[in-house]
């Protein structure tokens, strides 16, 4: 039996135009009342309370009608989710979103073009291709450069690490296990978790000490790759770090690629976090030496206003890039195929196949509002971060750490009476009342064995104001714990 007519109406087609329409707006209708009912970053959802009404959804009774399906979402997600526009938001690297960018998703899960091939996307293959150029020339990559389109830091740290590795083992033909990696002690996790994916020694990576704000000391680097070799290993990479997850530090990149170079070893810069700066007129010197990197990690959906996902791999010789190639002949076979020239398909250059074409919402941002425009709103937050420490170097309610390079403040309350050990243990429980409360949202880390309360500015609509709310909420928040306690 053939699917009936009222089935097929669920299948994007010229024939449906008029229900894609009405079911897309409901869509955006839906989301808009949502954005006007919010009243803070979170409601403090618990994660059991949070699983009950996804639990008691039939999957197998379908509700057969969009608005139904969208009103139960609600109750399942919306209603508690996370908004990262709110002012009270100030956690983790999430951004609120531009949009253009969501212009072009309506564009990119419509038309569902796969960017693997150049026979799934056409035109697709170059937008990439030219925002790839594009944002190596930002980078000063020079001539050879290219990249690709990853979904996320993680990735894009796991390809420039399997190319180093690739190169480094060709140049020197050197056994994995005397491979180091080194990279500075707040250098992001993924690049341990790419060294074990790699096959890399548990030891291959190596922490460089940093300085008082917490970027790489260069001469422990040069230090470390001289141990590295003295002991008959191998330096394969140095991973910079500009903008680092818990500070956004930027390690020194000119004295690293100096090192790098001289040692052999490949440079790769990691600017998830920092990568916004390439379009900023006031700070884009920051980044001075990012062109000296071998290869690149710059994460759209973190400084550029991006919807998830949105990052990029970009390498300073294409050449490297073969050292991912891999052929199939349903896809992209090595002979070509039988044709006179092989296609363009950008799976050559990527560990996925089938990949969505998130380069769009990049394109349509910049093509909407400009390049600058973007980089506005990087020194927007960045300022933010900068006039917020001033006021809490002066505030005598908590501890502020060093001045931040990028948009990220670590602050811990102080009391008298309050002992170091005192607020390391209060810090995960103030956080946790923030939650609760769902008026703030912050995170935490570890610094130096002391656990710091962390606030991560992306929102350029966020004020000074907006930040003293949190800290405000905070100094209540242990006020209240340690009010409770004494009772
Ligand atoms: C410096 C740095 N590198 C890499 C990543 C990983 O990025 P993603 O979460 O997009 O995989 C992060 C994430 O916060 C980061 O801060």
């Amino acid at each position: 039996m053939p699917p009936t007519p009222t089935l097929l109406r669920h299948v994007l087609h010229p024939a449906h135009v008029g229900e894609y329409a009405t079911a897309t707006r409901l869509a955006v209708d839906h989301l808009s009342t949502a954005l006007g009912r919010v009243r803070g970053p979170a409601t403090g959802l618990d994660p059991e309370r949070a699983a009950k009404p996804v639990r008691d959804v039939d999957l197998d009774a379908p509700l057969g009608c969009t608005a139904q399906a969208l009103a139960e979402l609600d109750r399942v997600w919306l209603d508690d989710t996370v908004w990262f526009h709110e002012p009270g938001y100030a956690a983790h690297l999430n951004c609120p979103v531009l949009i253009p960018s969501l212009v072009a998703e309506v564009l990119v899960s419509g038309v569902n073009a796969s960017l693997d091939t150049f026979d799934q996307s056409v035109g697709g293959t170059f937008v990439e291709r030219h925002l790839v150029d594009w944002v190596c020339e930002r980078a000063g990559l020079g001539p050879a450069a290219d990249g690709v389109f990853t979904s996320g830091g993680t990735q894009s740290n796991l390809q420039g690490l399997h190319l180093a590795r690739d190169h480094v083992r060709t140049r020197t033909g050197a056994d994995l296990d005397r491979l180091r990696v080194l990279v500075s002690a707040d250098g992001h996790y993924s690049v341990q978790r790419s060294a074990r994916l790699l096959g890399l020694s548990p030891d291959a990576v190596m922490a460089v000490p940093v300085d008082d704000r917490r970027r790489m000391r260069p001469e422990a680097l040069a230090d470390a790759l001289t141990r590295v070799e003295a002991e008959g290993a191998v330096p394969m990479a140095v991973v910079a770090t500009a903008g680092t997850t818990d500070h956004g530090a930027i390690d020194p990149l000119v004295p690293a690629a100096d090192l790098a170079h001289e040692h052999g070893a490949w440079l790769h810069v990691d600017a998830a976090y920092g990568g916004g700066l390439l379009v900023s007129r006031r700070r884009r010197q920051l980044l001075d030496g990012i062109e000296r990197a071998d290869s690149v990690t710059v994460d759209f959906h973190k400084t550029w206003f991006q919807p998830v996902s949105c990052s990029a791999v970009l390498v300073r010789d294409r050449a490297h890039l073969r050292h991912v190639t891999a052929h199939a002949d349903y896809l992209n076979p090595a002979d070509g195929g039988g044709l006179a020239t092989r296609r363009p398909d950008q799976v050559d250059k990527s560990l996925q196949t089938t990949r969505r074409f998130d380069a769009l919402k990049l394109w349509l941002t910049l093509r909407v509002m400009g390049a600058d425009a973007v980089g506005e709103l990087v020194d927007a937050v960045v300022d933010l971060a900068q006039a917020a420490h001033q006021r809490l170097r002066e505030d005598d309610r908590v501890e502020v750490l060093a001045a931040p390079e990028l948009s990220t403040l670590l602050l811990r309350p102080v009391a008298p009476g309050l002992d170091p050990a005192m607020v390391d243990a209060l810090v995960p429980r103030v956080r946790a009342a923030l939650w609760d409360g769902g008026e703030h949202v912050v995170a935490a880390t570890v610094v130096d064995g002391r656990r710091w309360l962390k606030l991560t500015l992306l929102n350029p609509m966020a004020g000074v104001e907006d930040v003293m709310s949190v800290v405000d909420g905070i100094v209540a928040a242990a006020d209240g714990l340690l009010g409770t306690e004494a009772a």
